[in-house]
Protein backbone atom coordinates (compact mmCIF):
# COMPACT_ATOMS: atom_id res chain seq x y z
CA UNK A 1 0.00 0.00 0.00
CA UNK A 2 1.46 3.52 -0.99
CA UNK A 3 0.54 5.67 2.31
CA UNK A 4 -0.29 9.07 0.67
CA UNK A 5 1.83 12.22 2.04
CA UNK A 6 -0.33 14.13 3.97
CA UNK A 7 -0.20 17.79 5.31
CA UNK A 8 -2.34 19.48 8.09
CA UNK A 9 -2.48 22.87 8.30
CA UNK A 10 -3.09 24.48 11.83
CA UNK A 11 -3.49 27.91 13.54
CA UNK A 12 -4.15 26.78 16.77
CA UNK A 13 -4.09 23.98 19.85
CA UNK A 14 -4.21 21.41 17.11
CA UNK A 15 -6.43 18.92 18.43
CA UNK A 16 -8.01 17.76 15.63
CA UNK A 17 -4.15 17.23 13.71
CA UNK A 18 -3.25 15.19 16.82
CA UNK A 19 -6.14 12.86 16.31
CA UNK A 20 -4.72 12.52 12.81
CA UNK A 21 -1.52 11.94 13.74
CA UNK A 22 -2.71 9.36 16.28
CA UNK A 23 -4.82 7.41 13.36
CA UNK A 24 -2.12 7.28 10.89
CA UNK A 25 -0.08 5.46 12.99
CA UNK A 26 -2.00 2.55 11.89
CA UNK A 27 -0.42 -0.20 9.77
CA UNK A 28 -3.39 -0.19 7.44
CA UNK A 29 -3.88 3.74 7.66
CA UNK A 30 -3.56 5.02 3.76
CA UNK A 31 -2.00 8.12 4.29
CA UNK A 32 1.27 9.28 6.84
CA UNK A 33 1.27 12.75 8.47
CA UNK A 34 4.29 14.15 6.74
CA UNK A 35 4.01 17.78 7.80
CA UNK A 36 2.48 20.03 9.98
CA UNK A 37 2.36 23.94 8.94
CA UNK A 38 1.06 26.49 10.72
CA UNK A 39 0.05 30.31 10.14
CA UNK A 40 1.23 31.36 13.20
CA UNK A 41 4.32 30.77 15.01
CA UNK A 42 2.59 30.32 18.65
CA UNK A 43 0.27 27.35 17.99
CA UNK A 44 0.28 25.25 20.34
CA UNK A 45 -0.11 22.28 17.82
CA UNK A 46 3.31 22.84 16.53
CA UNK A 47 5.06 21.49 19.59
CA UNK A 48 2.40 18.50 19.67
CA UNK A 49 3.48 17.98 16.53
CA UNK A 50 7.05 18.05 17.25
CA UNK A 51 6.71 16.01 20.22
CA UNK A 52 5.29 13.21 18.01
CA UNK A 53 7.81 12.89 15.56
CA UNK A 54 6.37 14.84 12.81
CA UNK A 55 7.94 17.46 10.99
CA UNK A 56 6.57 21.32 10.90
CA UNK A 57 7.16 24.22 9.26
CA UNK A 58 5.40 27.87 9.68
CA UNK A 59 4.17 30.16 7.41
CA UNK A 60 3.46 33.50 9.78
CA UNK A 61 0.84 35.25 8.41
CA UNK A 62 1.72 38.28 10.09
CA UNK A 63 4.96 38.55 7.75
CA UNK A 64 2.70 39.05 4.56
CA UNK A 65 -0.16 41.51 5.78
CA UNK A 66 -3.25 41.64 3.64
CA UNK A 67 -1.55 40.29 0.68
CA UNK A 68 -3.14 36.56 0.94
CA UNK A 69 -2.01 35.99 -2.50
CA UNK A 70 2.04 35.91 -1.79
CA UNK A 71 0.75 33.98 1.85
CA UNK A 72 -0.51 31.19 -0.20
CA UNK A 73 2.08 31.06 -2.48
CA UNK A 74 4.21 29.83 0.36
CA UNK A 75 2.28 27.93 1.35
CA UNK A 76 2.05 26.05 -1.34
CA UNK A 77 6.00 26.03 -1.96
CA UNK A 78 6.43 24.69 1.57
CA UNK A 79 3.72 22.29 1.01
CA UNK A 80 5.42 21.10 -2.47
CA UNK A 81 8.71 21.22 -1.37
CA UNK A 82 7.82 18.51 1.33
CA UNK A 83 6.20 16.12 -1.19
CA UNK A 84 2.95 16.58 0.10
CA UNK A 85 -0.31 15.32 -1.80
CA UNK A 86 -2.98 15.55 0.36
CA UNK A 87 -3.92 18.84 2.44
CA UNK A 88 -6.04 18.45 5.81
CA UNK A 89 -7.14 21.82 7.21
CA UNK A 90 -7.53 21.69 10.98
CA UNK A 91 -8.62 24.56 13.03
CA UNK A 92 -6.51 26.68 10.01
CA UNK A 93 -8.14 30.33 10.90
CA UNK A 94 -6.98 31.72 7.12
CA UNK A 95 -9.74 31.79 4.36
CA UNK A 96 -7.20 30.22 1.10
CA UNK A 97 -7.54 31.78 -2.38
CA UNK A 98 -8.90 30.66 -5.39
CA UNK A 99 -6.12 30.21 -6.88
CA UNK A 100 -4.52 28.09 -4.13
CA UNK A 101 -7.81 26.06 -3.46
CA UNK A 102 -7.86 25.14 -7.82
CA UNK A 103 -4.56 23.91 -7.30
CA UNK A 104 -5.20 21.66 -4.72
CA UNK A 105 -8.72 20.81 -5.71
CA UNK A 106 -10.06 16.85 -4.78
CA UNK A 107 -6.60 17.51 -2.53
CA UNK A 108 -7.86 19.65 0.16
CA UNK A 109 -10.51 19.13 3.10
CA UNK A 110 -11.68 21.02 6.41
CA UNK A 111 -13.60 20.27 9.55
CA UNK A 112 -16.26 22.54 10.16
CA UNK A 113 -17.92 22.31 13.64
CA UNK A 114 -21.57 22.30 12.38
CA UNK A 115 -23.98 20.30 10.25
CA UNK A 116 -23.11 22.10 6.88
CA UNK A 117 -24.71 23.66 5.36
CA UNK A 118 -25.96 25.48 8.82
CA UNK A 119 -23.88 27.56 10.25
CA UNK A 120 -21.08 28.45 7.87
CA UNK A 121 -18.10 30.48 8.96
CA UNK A 122 -17.54 32.44 12.12
CA UNK A 123 -18.31 31.17 15.41
CA UNK A 124 -20.73 28.17 14.66
CA UNK A 125 -21.32 26.49 17.90
CA UNK A 126 -22.62 29.69 19.17
CA UNK A 127 -24.96 30.79 16.06
CA UNK A 128 -26.46 27.21 16.80
CA UNK A 129 -27.33 27.77 20.57
CA UNK A 130 -28.58 31.25 18.55
CA UNK A 131 -30.94 29.10 16.32
CA UNK A 132 -32.09 27.21 19.14
CA UNK A 133 -31.39 23.49 17.01
CA UNK A 134 -31.82 20.60 18.83
CA UNK A 135 -28.35 19.05 17.21
CA UNK A 136 -25.32 20.01 15.51
CA UNK A 137 -22.51 18.62 15.00
CA UNK A 138 -19.55 18.73 12.92
CA UNK A 139 -18.80 18.23 8.27
CA UNK A 140 -15.38 17.34 6.87
CA UNK A 141 -15.68 18.60 3.30
CA UNK A 142 -13.92 19.12 0.20
CA UNK A 143 -12.80 22.52 0.14
CA UNK A 144 -14.09 24.81 -2.80
CA UNK A 145 -13.55 28.39 -3.18
CA UNK A 146 -16.40 29.45 -1.21
CA UNK A 147 -16.25 29.64 2.30
CA UNK A 148 -17.42 26.01 3.97
CA UNK A 149 -19.64 25.52 0.58
CA UNK A 150 -17.77 22.38 -0.73
CA UNK A 151 -19.34 18.85 -0.63
CA UNK A 152 -19.59 17.08 2.12
CA UNK A 153 -17.71 13.73 3.22
CA UNK A 154 -18.80 12.98 6.46
CA UNK A 155 -21.00 14.40 9.23
CA UNK A 156 -21.33 13.25 13.17
CA UNK A 157 -24.38 14.74 14.67
CA UNK A 158 -24.65 15.41 18.53
CA UNK A 159 -27.38 16.64 20.66
CA UNK A 160 -27.60 20.49 21.94
CA UNK A 161 -28.37 20.04 25.66
CA UNK A 162 -30.70 22.29 27.71
CA UNK A 163 -28.51 24.39 29.47
CA UNK A 164 -26.01 24.48 26.89
CA UNK A 165 -23.00 27.39 26.57
CA UNK A 166 -20.73 27.63 23.48
CA UNK A 167 -18.38 25.87 25.59
CA UNK A 168 -20.04 22.80 26.45
CA UNK A 169 -21.51 22.60 22.91
CA UNK A 170 -17.83 22.93 21.16
CA UNK A 171 -16.31 20.61 24.00
CA UNK A 172 -18.77 18.10 22.80
CA UNK A 173 -18.39 18.56 19.25
CA UNK A 174 -15.18 18.90 19.51
CA UNK A 175 -14.76 14.97 20.59
CA UNK A 176 -17.04 13.99 17.55
CA UNK A 177 -14.60 15.70 15.65
CA UNK A 178 -11.31 13.71 16.49
CA UNK A 179 -13.68 10.31 15.68
CA UNK A 180 -15.08 11.41 12.45
CA UNK A 181 -11.98 13.34 10.66
CA UNK A 182 -9.21 10.17 10.69
CA UNK A 183 -11.98 7.94 9.56
CA UNK A 184 -13.29 10.57 6.79
CA UNK A 185 -9.54 11.15 5.62
CA UNK A 186 -9.08 7.37 5.83
CA UNK A 187 -12.36 7.27 3.09
CA UNK A 188 -11.58 9.83 1.12
CA UNK A 189 -7.36 8.63 0.94
CA UNK A 190 -8.84 5.10 -0.15
CA UNK A 191 -11.19 6.51 -2.62
CA UNK A 192 -8.04 8.43 -4.62
CA UNK A 193 -5.79 5.51 -4.46
CA UNK A 194 -7.84 2.37 -4.97
CA UNK A 195 -6.08 -0.68 -4.07
CA UNK A 196 -4.68 -2.42 -7.19
C1 LIG B 1 -12.19 22.83 15.63
O1 LIG B 1 -13.41 22.83 16.33
C2 LIG B 1 -12.44 22.99 14.14
O2 LIG B 1 -13.57 22.32 13.68
C3 LIG B 1 -12.61 24.48 14.06
O3 LIG B 1 -11.64 25.02 14.91
C4 LIG B 1 -11.38 24.08 15.95
C5 LIG B 1 -9.90 23.80 15.96
O4 LIG B 1 -9.55 23.02 17.07
N1 LIG B 1 -12.46 24.94 12.71
C6 LIG B 1 -13.16 25.94 12.19
O5 LIG B 1 -13.99 26.56 12.82
C7 LIG B 1 -12.85 26.23 10.75
N2 LIG B 1 -13.83 27.10 10.19
P1 LIG B 1 -8.19 22.22 17.09
O6 LIG B 1 -7.08 23.22 16.75
O7 LIG B 1 -8.07 21.74 18.51
O8 LIG B 1 -8.28 21.11 16.09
Amino acid sequence: MTRKRVGILISGRGSNMQALIKAARADDYPGQIALVLSSRPDAGGLAAAAAQGVATAVVDQARFGRDREAFDAEIHRVLTTAGIEFVCLAGFMRILTAGFVRRWEGRLINIHPSLLPAFRGLKPQAQALAAGVSVSGCTVHHVVPDLDAGPSIAQAVVPVLPGDTEESLSARILEAEHRLYPEALRAVLSQASPKP
